[in-house]
């Protein structure tokens, strides 16, 4: 289904027929590259995407993003239209993958783009890629917040592939009508997810997902490289603030935090 962007909307069907994606090679790597070589692949890579043949969609997409937040301004107490920042978890290892460097090359993007801070955090990062990242002014988080992140202002959560813990990590920390539709999630397919994650698990262990899947609006990021493993299964994730008013109180109060006993665990947790 288009919106009257002409911007592509996921329809829940259509994603149930997609396959789940779970990146088979998120281990292997390359050998690790040098600072130099690293920022001047990503740079490469940020020159690719900025000139292939999506990206003019993936700029229109920004557009819904600028819409949303202006909504959210006019009708809340922020007096400030704008974005707070953009938090990015679990990019992987710019300094040893492509697809790293090519997530990397769009997270530079969106910076550029919407002029805003950009916090990363990835339990895996060595002190090539903290540097190569510090180089391109991206601020490193030193803490694991598991994505346990509470918003202040709207953030842009950019979360390319990361375990479902870590999204509906975020989604429990938000879990208000007020806060949640502050979060912007760039990530792995909400509908996807719940379409071939048996109903029973997510219930119990993934319920922020499952919940918050049936409100929210869904933009498919379309490929922006030859490679199909890259962008592929992620959309923007947008809350409307009317839909996450309408629901009743009840929705809301339930919200015990995650604990995932008794699951494959895919985030790293913090150590105590
Ligand atoms: C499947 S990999 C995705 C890597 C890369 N974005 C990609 O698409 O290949 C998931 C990433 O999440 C990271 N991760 C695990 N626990 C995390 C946490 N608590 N906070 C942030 N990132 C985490 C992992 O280290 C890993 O790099």
């Amino acid at each position: 289904m288009m919106d009257s962007d002409g911007f592509q909307l996921v329809s829940k069907k259509k994603a149930a027929r997609r396959k789940y994606f779970k990146n088979p090679d998120a281990t292997l790597h390359s050998p690790q590259e040098t600072v130099n070589e690293s920022l001047k692949k990503i740079l490469r890579a940020k020159d690719a995407l900025q000139s292939s043949q999506g990206y003019t969609d993936f700029i229109n997409s920004l557009k819904k993003i600028d819409n949303h937040v202006q909504d959210i301004c006019d009708s809340s107490l922020i007096q400030d239209h704008k974005i707070s920042g953009i938090v990015c978890y679990g990019i992987g290892l710019p300094s040893c993958s492509r697809i790293a460097r090519y997530q990397t090359a769009l997270l530079l993007i969106l910076k550029d783009r919407l002029s805003v801070s950009v916090e990363v955090y990835d339990p895996v990062f060595t002190s090539v890629d903290i540097e190569v990242l510090e180089n391109f002014g991206l601020k490193i988080l030193i803490k694991n917040e598991e994505g346990k992140r509470k918003v202040k202002g709207v953030t842009i959560f950019f979360m390319p592939h990361c375990g479902k813990e870590l999204y509906n990590n975020l989604l429990w920390a938000n879990w208000n009508p007020a806060f949640l539709p502050m979060c912007v999630i760039i990530g792995n397919s909400f509908s996807s997810i719940v379409q071939n994650v048996p109903g029973s698990i997510l219930k119990c262990s993934y319920q922020f997902i499952y919940k918050t899947e049936s409100l929210c609006k869904e933009y498919r990021l379309k490929s922006l490289v030859e490679y199909d493993d890259v962008f592929n299964d992620l959309s923007i994730h947008i809350l409307p603030r009317e839909i996450a008013y309408s629901k009743a109180k009840d929705f809301w109060l339930q919200r015990t935090e995650p604990q995932y006993e008794g699951c494959d665990v895919e985030i790293v947790r913090k150590k105590y």
